[in-house]
């Protein structure tokens, strides 16, 4: 028995900043942030709209293209480092705005490879029968959490959700490999270090803006590299595939040099590879399921295609899937 991609849907807030907006809040331009990432623009959402909120607004519309009720959803799982609150699970207020209960709900937090080690998990939930039909969401709401004054940082990310809807199938729809991994030790590199228990909020750690995306970008650049093209090499052999073999490469969006990188690396044509950084920046747990369903709507997935998801973020971490679609 296979799993197969239902159906897909996202959210963009309708709020676009664009790089000449960042020029009059930092010390930036848009030349420097389009030759250096490929980032044109970004959405901010509402003040009054949380991660779930997106979540929710994406799952309704790949419910309805998916031709189903949320009844028919038994597991939830949200990849987001932006939750609605550290407990109870952005999954379970996605779950409560969708009026359906009793069945497991969680988060998935790791960084931005999140929603692929959540495809991983939900892979077993589906393949063991625990679950029949898992709506699965990476969603971030990263405007909270970037410090604005900061233009090392603010520049690349935004916000938005992705949403995907998995089930069991007997046609060749599957999951064909995966590669999965983390590395603790470099975890200082990419991190936001207070709000936690290892550094609780007072006022100083909000004066000092701790609460705040903190990273050393060459050594997040060299790792991406490094990692993406390694684990997707990974997931090929365990497919025994080849890089030839692959139709669509949907890879993570942080900047255009780390995916010129990887691609080169890793043996893939540019035609082949889906590029969203330019309009949605790098919404870390959401970059993959916006660009699988951006991909879907312009055309540039097919069923039977053969798809590479491959991403990188704070842990380290990394992973990749290889899926027929
Ligand atoms: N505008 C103008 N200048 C900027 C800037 C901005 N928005 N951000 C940084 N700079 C400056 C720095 O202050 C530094 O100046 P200095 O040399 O005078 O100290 C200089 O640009 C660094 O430039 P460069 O060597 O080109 O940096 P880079 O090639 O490493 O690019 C990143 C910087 C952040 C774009 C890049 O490292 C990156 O994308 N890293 C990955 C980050 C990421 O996406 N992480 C999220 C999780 S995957």
């Amino acid at each position: 028995m296979g799993i197969k991609f239902i159906s897909t849907g996202r959210y963009l807030p309708d709020k676009i900043l664009t790089n000449f907006d960042l020029e009059k809040m930092v010390d930036t331009s848009d030349e420097w942030i389009r030759t250096r990432t490929g980032i044109i623009e970004r959405r901010i959402a509402e003040e009054s709209i949380a991660t779930s909120d997106m979540v929710t607004f994406a799952a309704k519309k790949a419910l309805k293209k998916g031709g189903l009720s949320p009844e028919d959803i038994d597991g939830i799982i949200v990849a987001t480092v932006t939750p609605d609150n550290f407990y109870p699970a952005t999954a379970c207020w996605v779950q409560k705005q969708l009026g359906i209960k009793e069945f497991p709900a969680f988060d998935i937090s790791i960084g931005c490879p999140g929603f692929l080690y959540g495809l991983i998990v939900a892979q077993g939930l589906l393949r063991t029968g625990e679950c029949k039909r898992i709506l699965l969401a990476g969603a971030e709401t990263m405007s909270r959490v970037v410090n604005w004054d900061d233009r090392n940082t603010c520049v690349l990310f935004g916000d938005g959700a992705g949403v995907v809807i998995l089930e069991n199938s007997n046609d060749d729809s599957d999951i064909l490999a995966s590669n999965w991994g983390a590395d603790g030790s470099l975890g200082h590199l990419l991190i936001q270090p207070a709000g936690g228990t290892r550094m609780p909020p007072t006022h100083e750690t909000i004066d000092k803006k701790l609460h705040s995306v903190s990273m050393q970008g060459f050594e997040v650049f060299k790792h991406a590299v490094r990692w993406m093209a390694k684990s997707a090499g990974q997931a090929l052999k365990n497919a025994k595939l080849t890089a030839q073999d692959i139709d669509v490469y949907v890879p993570h969006q942080a900047n255009m040099r780390i995916i010129e990188a990887t691609i080169e690396r890793v043996g893939i044509p540019m035609e082949k590879t889906i590029i969203t950084i330019d309009k949605y920046a790098n919404v870390p747990d959401a970059t993959i399921p916006l660009s699988l369903d951006w991909a879907l709507e312009q055309g540039k997935i097919k069923r039977g295609d053969i798809v590479l998801m491959n991403t990188f973020g704070g842990g380290f971490s990394w992973a990749s899937c290889i899926v027929r679609w």
